[in-house]
């Protein structure tokens, strides 16, 4: 078959710039290889900028982020047996929204669907070729098992962190710049009343714990661990020890467990994000450590960068802001990987830390909830730095 645009990956990158293009009269068409139900159901993210909100606003009565999703003015940093409020509404007049992926993947896949987007499901992705040709093609195996290609003007990979996109813009899948933790996350999902209005993250002696949610009745909490641990050799008992000893000074309201994992995390980015006619966006592009939840938002961030070098190249033939997509998204990606990077290192334990690791630590932490520009940095950068790229 024959597009403009081959969108490889149907996560919230991918959707969004088929929504995008879409806005511009520009046919794409989005393969996955999961299902639809798979996509829908996967826990993921939980935390919108308020820029990325208002790009769902785009998709109109089909976006549920302002009516599920829940508002944020602030998250607590707690640290020392003290918690210690950062008021992103007083410091940047700005908010998040609380409202989980795979809920805004149901808004976008819903919306996509209602606009008769070429979308299909359980399409693997084996290759990509002709990066530096017109005619970028992608080489797939539709849900069938018969070989699907999709030829196009412009290929994206939006197929996440093990993209068979990448290698034809890297040169090799691992291309890139990492960096990984001695640690891990196991989250829970429970049944249970919000412990605390705003979330919790908390520094303690015996590790991080976050103290998320996901609604009235649903809350979604982690803590450090070592990557190696087996989700299930903790009771639930275990558990909400394991949870009540990092926040001291709360007391967590328990409910049944009903879900439980152990999420690994590194950084990385990918060391070329375009050759030619393909380019990378979202997970396939980048990873950030879940600390500070910027990961969907930086996907957000750079389907707008390319589809403002889009417009130009397939509506104006215009190359130029097509050649400055890596440049321009890079600016933002390195950002946030330091503001990913710095709030897991400022509040994880690391195993081999000294004394004096943890005493600086809690310096670190006091300098920024003690100024108003180390409150208002935090702020700015949870919030989101201003989206460049579209009107
Ligand atoms: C959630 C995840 C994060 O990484 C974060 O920083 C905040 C919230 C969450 O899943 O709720």
């Amino acid at each position: 078959v024959r597009t403009r645009v081959a969108i490889v990956g149907a996560g919230p990158a991918g959707l969004l710039l088929s929504h995008l293009l879409d806005e511009l009269g520009i046919e794409s068409i989005v393969i996955d290889q999961r299902t639809r139900e798979d996509i829908e159901s996967t826990i993921k993210a939980g935390i919108l900028e308020q820029g990325a909100v208002e790009m769902l606003d785009r998709l109109g009565e089909f976006s549920r982020a302002r009516t599920v999703g829940v508002r944020h003015d602030g998250i607590e940093l707690r640290f020392d047996g003290a918690g210690h409020r950062i008021d992103f509404a007083g410091l940047v007049d700005r908010g998040v929204w609380l409202y989980p992926q795979h809920e805004a993947l149901k808004d976008l896949i819903a919306a996509r669907m209602a606009a008769g987007q070429d979308l299909r499901f359980g399409v693997t992705a084996d290759r990509v070729e002709g990066a530096e040709t017109d005619r970028p093609t992608v080489y797939a195996t539709d849900a069938e098992g018969q070989p699907l290609e999709i030829e196009a003007e412009f290929v994206v990979g939006g197929d996440g962190s093990r993209s068979v996109v990448r290698p034809t813009v890297t040169g090799s899948s691992h291309g890139g710049y990492f960096r990984e933790y001695p640690f891990a996350w196991f989250g829970i999902l429970c049944e249970a009343p919000p412990s605390a209005e705003e979330l919790i993250y908390s520094n303690s002696p015996n590790g991080f714990a976050l103290i998320s949610q996901r609604s009235e009745t649903i809350q979604r909490m982690y803590f450090q661990c070592d990557p190696e641990t087996d989700p299930d050799s903790y009771s639930e008992a275990q558990l909400w020890e394991e949870l009540q000893s990092r926040v001291p000074g709360t007391t967590l309201t328990e409910g049944p467990i009903f879900q439980r994992g152990v999420l690994r995390f590194r950084s990385f980015v990918a060391q070329e994000l375009r050759r030619g006619r393909v380019a990378l966006i979202g997970d396939s592009a980048h990873t950030v450590p879940p600390t500070g939840a910027k990961g969907m938002n930086l996907a957000i961030a750079d389907v707008i960068v390319l589809v403002g070098a889009l417009r130009a190249l397939l509506l104006e033939g215009d190359e130029r802001l097509l050649d400055e997509y890596a440049e321009t998204a890079s600016a933002r990606i390195w950002k946030a990987q330091h503001f990913s990077w710095w709030m897991t290192s400022m509040l994880h334990v690391a195993p081999d830390a000294s004394d004096f690791d943890r005493h600086r630590q809690l310096g670190e932490l006091r300098s920024v909830v003690d100024s108003e520009n180390g409150r208002r940095y935090l702020a700015e950068a949870y919030t989101g730095w201003p989206f460049e790229g579209l009107d």
